[in-house]
């Protein structure tokens, strides 16, 4: 498919009330089987009619997608689901506690969502994000907004419309800014297993022990911290796929704050390094590096949630500073901790230094 000839339409939506009308033609296009690149408060998503099996091809198309790999579906509200998918008890209890918001659950497919949607899947993925124009949008559309992250495949999600606009210029119809996105990791996903029983396939700003306190049986799926044997298959079909990964191989760092730091003022000597590094050390390694545009201060050691929203720009800009190699603290699993090591571990093929 030749994409240059969609001419992409850029939106700035400061107040979707205020902005009905813009809305209302974006949410048209929807309708119409076009795609709209919208914002949630997680990154940026590829939108089209969850409904129409040649919108989700179209979104396959654009991405760069095996189109094996199933599309979450984004509802107005978590009771909208039961238009599309088996609802039951445990959904209703994770609904209550946490949508709107950063959560994907995985439930039984009904027919009105084709299987072009779901990769083939009998299952679907539901989401209800609180971003306001994300909602202003799926309302406007009338139906459910199947999107992937506004990527192209293999590349870090775009958490702002200048990252969205690099990967989708001439591949969609609409691309609506509305500016940074808050969390900047990807929603959390679980599959209910059973009553009362979900297993954690992807982790978020919703985190193991938020779920815990809502659902009894809380299972970790093993591919979220650990590298899956040749012959394991995954329990998502996402995480088969090589994802967050930046040109320039990443290395991440295990060990104390003092040794990292001294082991990357050592390094950086050596290779043209790209280091995401904590504001704490930026100062000292400000000092000691000629090139400042190779490093990314990610927030506070401390400040889990800034790494977070930083991480997916960080790998993107480092990347495009074309480094011989990228350096990262090795995350902690604890908290919002687990969903940044899973983006991490993968981002470098689970390749970690001890420096201790
Ligand atoms: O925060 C998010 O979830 C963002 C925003 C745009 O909502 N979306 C997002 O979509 O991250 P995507 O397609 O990049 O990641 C969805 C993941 C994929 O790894 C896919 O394999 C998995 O969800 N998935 C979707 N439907 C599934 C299903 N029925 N069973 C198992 N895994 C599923
Ligand atoms: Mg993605």
């Amino acid at each position: 498919m030749e994409f240059s000839d969609i001419k992409t339409e850029l939106i700035r939506i400061t107040d979707p009330d205020q902005q009905q009308s813009d809305i209302a033609r974006a949410a048209a296009c929807i309708r119409q089987g076009g795609l709209v690149v919208f914002p949630t408060e997680t990154v940026y998503g590829l939108g089209g009619d969850a409904t129409n099996a040649s919108s989700a091809k179209k979104i396959y198309a654009a991405k760069g997608r095996p189109s094996d790999n199933p599309l979450i579906i984004h509802v107005a509200s978590p009771e909208d689901a039961a238009d599309y998918a088996q609802l039951c008890p445990t959904y209703e209890r994770l609904a209550r506690a946490f949508m709107p918001g950063p959560l994907t659950v995985i439930l039984p497919r009904k027919q009105t969502i084709p299987k072009d949607t779901t990769g083939g899947l009998e299952t679907v993925a539901v989401r209800c994000p609180v971003h306001p124009v994300a909602r202003a949008l799926i309302r406007a559309a009338g139906v459910p907004i199947a999107a992937p992250s506004a990527n192209i495949s293999g590349k870090p999600s775009p958490t702002c419309a200048r990252h969205v606009a690099e990967d989708m210029n001439g591949r969609v119809d609409f691309i609506l800014d509305g500016g940074d996105c808050e969390i900047g990791l990807e929603s959390t996903i679980v599959a209910v297993t059973g009553e009362d029983r979900v297993t954690l396939l992807r982790p978020g700003a919703i985190t193991y022990d938020a779920l815990c306190m809502v659902v009894t049986h809380v299972e970790i799926a093993r591919a979220v911290s650990e590298k899956l044997g040749d012959n394991e298959k995954p329990l998502s079909p996402g995480m088969k796929y090589r994802h967050y990964a930046p040109d320039a191989p990443v290395v991440l760092l295990d060990g104390s704050d003092i040794a990292a730091l001294s082991f990357l003022l050592r390094e950086q000597h050596t290779h043209r390094c790209a280091i995401l590094c904590y504001d704490e050390e930026y100062a000292r390694l400000i000092e000691n590096v000629d090139d400042h545009s190779l490093l990314f201060p990610i927030g506070k050691a401390a400040d889990v949630a800034s790494h977070a929203k930083t991480l997916f720009t960080a790998l993107r800009e480092a990347d495009r500073a074309k480094p011989d190699i990228i350096y990262a603290h090795l995350p902690s699993k604890e908290g919002l901790g687990l969903a940044l090591y899973n983006r991490m571990i993968r981002a470098s093929a689970h390749t970690v230094l001890n420096v201790d």
